[in-house]
């Protein structure tokens, strides 16, 4: 049973969210991949879905984001918007899909929104994509940024280490932001940077931040929903909460059924025809 009930039952569109950070009112954010998981997620009451390029990781189990193509995350945002009434779905932009010029990242973007009808895109980086970003925004395709640890660049930083330690970094990450609330995106991602730079951020912008490792003065926060549901055993960074252990459930669930075949209990009488 669902320990939240949700407020506002009306569709949450990205100007709810700037109504919901002008309020002071935090923003849930949460990935998932296919349409039984955001059917769930949704009717849990979260306000945006992220279809995350972290499907690279957890879905098809690569080490990183970048093998992930157009025509992958396009089927998952669609089956995704399927199972979804209430959130707003954002899909990311896959590696290589945008950086090369803002025609390229247009047409992917187009293609995005028309074939899995998610409702925004989400892009890593600033002052380097910025045209592209432009491009985007002014066929009217909402987009919202990611900066700090963008995963799509590990090659570049060599390491998952917390971003924007250095003044230097943080203030050209802070320049980034403003770059991109001008350019009209509708909300940032911060990740994996420290707390008081991520405040200072989300004070500074009048659009919303959502944090993953950047505290708690974010506008929001996102967590990718492997990690949290403790389907990924392995993976216990500082800044993750678990709030479920599914991978011993699913264990013990599986394990149950198999000695159950194995020593013909199942099926019983009641469970054939
Ligand atoms: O791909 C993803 O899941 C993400 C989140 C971690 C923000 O970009």
């Amino acid at each position: 049973m669902s320990t939240y009930t949700v407020e506002d039952p009306r569709k949450v569109t990205t100007r709810r969210l700037a109504e919901m950070k002008a309020k002071g009112e935090k923003i849930a954010m949460l990935t998932a991949y296919d349409y039984s998981m955001a059917r769930l997620i949704d009717e849990a009451g979260m306000d945006v879905i992220l279809v995350g390029d972290s499907a690279s990781n957890v879905m098809a189990g690569n080490t990183t984001t970048l093998p992930m193509t157009l025509d992958q995350m396009i089927y998952h945002a669609k089956s995704v918007v399927k199972g979804t009434s209430r959130a707003l779905v954002v899909c990311d932009m896959p590696f290589g899909t945008y950086q090369g010029n803002p025609i390229e990242a247009l047409s992917s973007a187009i293609r995005i929104m028309k074939e899995s009808h998610a409702e925004a895109v989400k892009m890593e980086g600033g002052a380097e994509i910025i045209e592209s970003v432009r491009r985007i925004l002014s066929a009217g395709i909402p987009v919202m940024g990611h900066l700090g640890l963008t995963p799509q660049s590990i090659n570049k930083f060599g390491t998952y280490a917390v971003r924007a330690r250095e003044e230097a970094e943080a203030e050209r990450l802070i320049a980034d932001a403003k770059l991109l609330e001008e350019a009209g995106c509708f909300a940032i991602v911060l990740e994996k940077i420290p707390a008081g730079l991520a405040t200072r951020v989300s004070a500074e912008l009048s659009v919303p931040t959502i944090g993953i490792g950047a505290g708690a003065g974010c506008d929001g926060q996102v967590l990718v929903m492997h990690d949290m549901l403790g389907i990924n055993k392995g993976f216990s960074p500082r800044f993750l909460r678990r709030y479920a252990d599914l991978a011993t459930v699913i264990e013990d669930a599986v394990g149950n059924y198999i000695k159950d075949v194995k020593s013909s209990d199942f099926p019983n009488e009641q469970e054939q025809y």
